[in-house]
């Protein structure tokens, strides 16, 4: 087997010498350059997209490439459903059922719980620390027997980034996978954890296409890591996972770059806008820091503000079981921004 194939050590078990017969296929067909494909059973005759897609997702990974500042290869990439498929091939590839655990810091995105729930993994929780619930209690992380530590940042649904440097500290802490969920990251200043891999091979990144890409409805996203945890990834993604139509879409896509971010721009911009506006109401306590593209703001009475909101026909997202008090507002077109600022100062 060659080295590209080596498993990473806190992989399940049950993983070693499974194998997948249609990347072999896909692989020789590829390298002889087969024209008649009389292999995969498939209507010949079919008008539209008859072959299976391809499995690495080449396009897409040639394309992303250009948008890292670090130098990554396509082994150390993994395209899947988006961050949320990510989690889960994650916890199947690196967890074994009633036995692993994870540890979450909290306040965070709710689908770590919940794909730990589903794949019957222990969960173990720390309370993030500090005014921006920016911090971990490393020593929890170097005590903890987790097999991996979720980090997300910019985090949801506080807005604040864990730094650079506090992330390198909590991968030397632990030989458990740190898993960086950039879902927001184009829209924060701080630098990405890419650059982490070369120093901190137990760092894995998840981007998405769905956040600042505006492609939600694609349902794509890429895991970052050393070759070994991206082997063990590929052993438990479902068979030709990205239809051949979200490759071709999404590859284009990224390469229109130049329009992306200045969008990314303009929603920084309301970003600010929205947070100094907002802070002139009174019903308004506090507004967390943000570095993503929503702000989460502190009411006087959440519950009412959502209600009113509601009834004007704007939705936002309660984060009061989070933070009380708390709602995460995401940044809109203007005309819809400026509609829950008015709907937000007509209220006494
Ligand atoms: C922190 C975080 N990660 C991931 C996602 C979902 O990403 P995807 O659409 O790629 O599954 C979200 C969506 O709200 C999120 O807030």
């Amino acid at each position: 087997m060659t080295k590209s194939k080596e498993l990473h050590p806190l992989a399940r078990k049950c993983l070693n010498n499974l194998s997948r017969p249609e990347v072999l296929y896909q692989r020789q067909a590829l390298e002889k350059q087969c024209y008649f494909d009389l292999s995969s059973s498939i209507n010949p005759y079919s008008p539209g997209p008859g072959a299976y897609p391809d499995l690495s997702c080449t396009q897409i990974k040639k394309a992303y490439r250009q948008h890292l500042t670090e130098e990554i290869t396509e082994d150390e990439m993994l395209i899947c459903r988006g961050i949320t498929d990510g989690i889960d091939l994650l916890m199947r590839a690196f967890c074994e059922p009633g036995q692993d655990s994870v540890l979450i810091p909290e306040p965070t995105f709710f689908m770590y719980e919940y794909w730990a729930k589903a794949n019957g993994v222990s969960i173990d929780k720390t309370k993030l620390i500090g005014e921006k619930f920016n911090r971990v209690d490393v020593s929890v992380v170097a005590q903890s027997g987790a097999k991996i530590v979720f980090l997300c940042s910019p985090n949801n649904p506080v807005g604040t980034v864990l730094e650079i440097e506090h992330i390198t500290e909590i991968a030397r802490a632990t030989k458990a996978l740190v898993v960086v969920d950039e879902a927001y990251i184009e829209f924060a200043k701080e630098p990405s954890s890419v650059r982490l891999l070369a120093s901190c091979p137990n760092v894995v990144v998840l981007r998405t296409f769905s956040k600042a890409w505006g492609l939600a409805g694609m349902r794509c996203g890429v895991a970052i890591a050393h070759s070994s945890v991206i082997n063990a990834l590929s052993l438990v993604l479902g068979p030709f996972a990205i239809p051949e139509n979200t490759q071709g879409f999404v590859s284009r896509y990224l390469e229109g770059r130049n329009s992306v971010m200045s969008q990314v721009a303009c929603i920084q911009a309301e970003r600010t806008r929205m947070a100094s506006e907002l802070k002139r109401s009174r019903r308004v306590q506090r507004i967390f820091p943000s570095e993503a593209n929503f702000l989460l703001v502190e009411f006087d009475d959440a519950k009412q503000i959502h209600e009113v909101l509601l009834k004007r026909r704007i939705i936002v997202d309660p984060a009061w079981q989070h933070i009380p008090n708390t709602i995460r507002i995401s940044i809109g077109k203007e005309i819809a921004n400026n509609e829950l600022l008015a709907a937000i100062s007509s209220l006494r």
